[in-house]
């Protein structure tokens, strides 16, 4: 990225707090699913390879900031979850506050009040770091627009500081399909931050169904943290990165034209290159269970069968993502119901599809 664009954000901060400043902002922001996968990164968050990902719209967070001017020297923060105080989330948030004061230093001459919720169910197993620190950077740069009474929010600062906060939710503020990571076929892709695709790709993509089928709703027992940092040893993971460079350029390649054949080839094989560089990390792991394991076979013969374009991805975890257009809604509901609905704990799937990002809710 232009170093004179951060030099000129760190130039152009806001330092001085009215003594009546205060208000209320709120942003919602969603989750997204990534099709080439971020695994593997080096320095302040930067990725060891080029992502893309679908942008959801149900699943998402809700984040609201209370603030009000006071004079000490760094940020008071009071942090709820879901509508409680959590300590934890707490220290979390304010550790990140405290990392990006250098470009926002008013944050320290405020009190801020910071209540977030999801709107996917608990226990969902779905992570929530990208659509969390999506909406809070939303928030922050919305308090910053007040401060220099300004009203337009430079979505390429919103996506580098959400990824200053987790990778992926660099991702998340842009309506349909991201991509996130240098690559050599697309001048203004940047480590830095994600830039939208969906001027590029086919319409196709302006409504793609994410049916998650939630296998298993625990927390995981790897973090992705810990996952990206096992990618440091992993004896495959130059051979990963040519995979990802290769598949970013691929599935961009048939987004466009709209070849869902192509499309269906190279998310599938993603997701399972995903697993089985855990399988293949020192100590190694495994995230997949025997029911993720059944759906991806279910999927595979239905697909064969029907010729319905459906494919799956997963997270970093055993949940199975079901991706498809809108003209196959019907077929995809009925195989899910009779086939894959008890492959789900407590049958519970989420209905999810491709939205618009980020936006603000007062
Ligand atoms: O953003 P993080 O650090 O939680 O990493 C996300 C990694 C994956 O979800 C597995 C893949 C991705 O690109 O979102």
């Amino acid at each position: 990225m232009n170093k004179a664009t951060v030099n000129n954000w760190l130039k152009e901060a806001i330092t001085e707090v009215p003594s009546s400043f205060k208000g209320e902002h709120s942003w919602q922001s969603p989750s997204n699913i990534a099709l080439v996968k971020y695994w593997g990164k080096h320095g302040n968050q930067l990725p060891n390879n080029p992502s893309i990902s679908l942008t959801l719209s149900e699943s998402k967070s809700e984040t609201s900031i209370k603030y009000q001017q006071h004079t000490g020297n760094q940020p008071v923060l009071k942090f709820y979850f879901e509508g409680k105080e959590n300590t934890a989330f707490g220290e979390k948030i304010f550790r990140f506050l405290q990392s990006i004061t250098d470009y926002f230093p008013f944050l320290n001459q405020l009190a801020l009040t910071i209540s977030s919720k999801n709107t996917f169910p608990h226990s969902s197993g779905i992570a929530s770091s990208a659509s969390a620190m999506s909406a809070l950077v939303m928030c922050i740069l919305d308090l910053e627009n007040k401060l220099k009474n300004d009203n337009t929010i430079d979505l390429q600062k919103a996506s580098y500081f959400s990824r200053l906060g987790s990778g992926s939710a660099s991702r998340s503020l842009f309506s349909t399909a991201a991509l996130w990571g240098k690559t050599n076929f697309l001048a203004e892709s940047a480590d830095e931050y994600a830039i939208p695709i969906k001027q590029s790709i086919h319409p196709v993509f302006n409504s793609y169904y994410d049916s998650i089928l939630i296998v298993d709703g625990g927390t995981k027992s790897v973090s992705s943290r810990a996952g990206h940092a096992l990618m440091d040893n992993n004896p495959y993971a130059n051979i990963r990165y040519a995979e990802a460079n290769k598949h970013t350029q691929e599935l961009f390649r048939c987004m466009q034209s709209g070849d869902l054949d192509s499309f269906i080839q190279i998310t599938e094989a993603e997701a399972l290159q995903l697993h089985a560089l855990m399988m293949t990390s020192n100590p190694a792991y495994i995230l997949m269970q025997p029911n993720s394991l059944k759906a991806i076979n279910a999927i595979r013969n239905f697909r064969l069968e029907t010729k319905v374009p459906l494919c799956f991805t997963l997270d970093a975890g055993p949940n199975i993502h079901l991706l498809y257009p809108a003209s196959e809604r019907e077929k995809v509901l009925s195989f899910l119901q009779s086939e894959l609905l008890d492959l789900c704990a407590n049958k519970l799937w989420i209905d999810d599809k491709t939205g618009n990002g980020s936006s603000k809710i007062n």
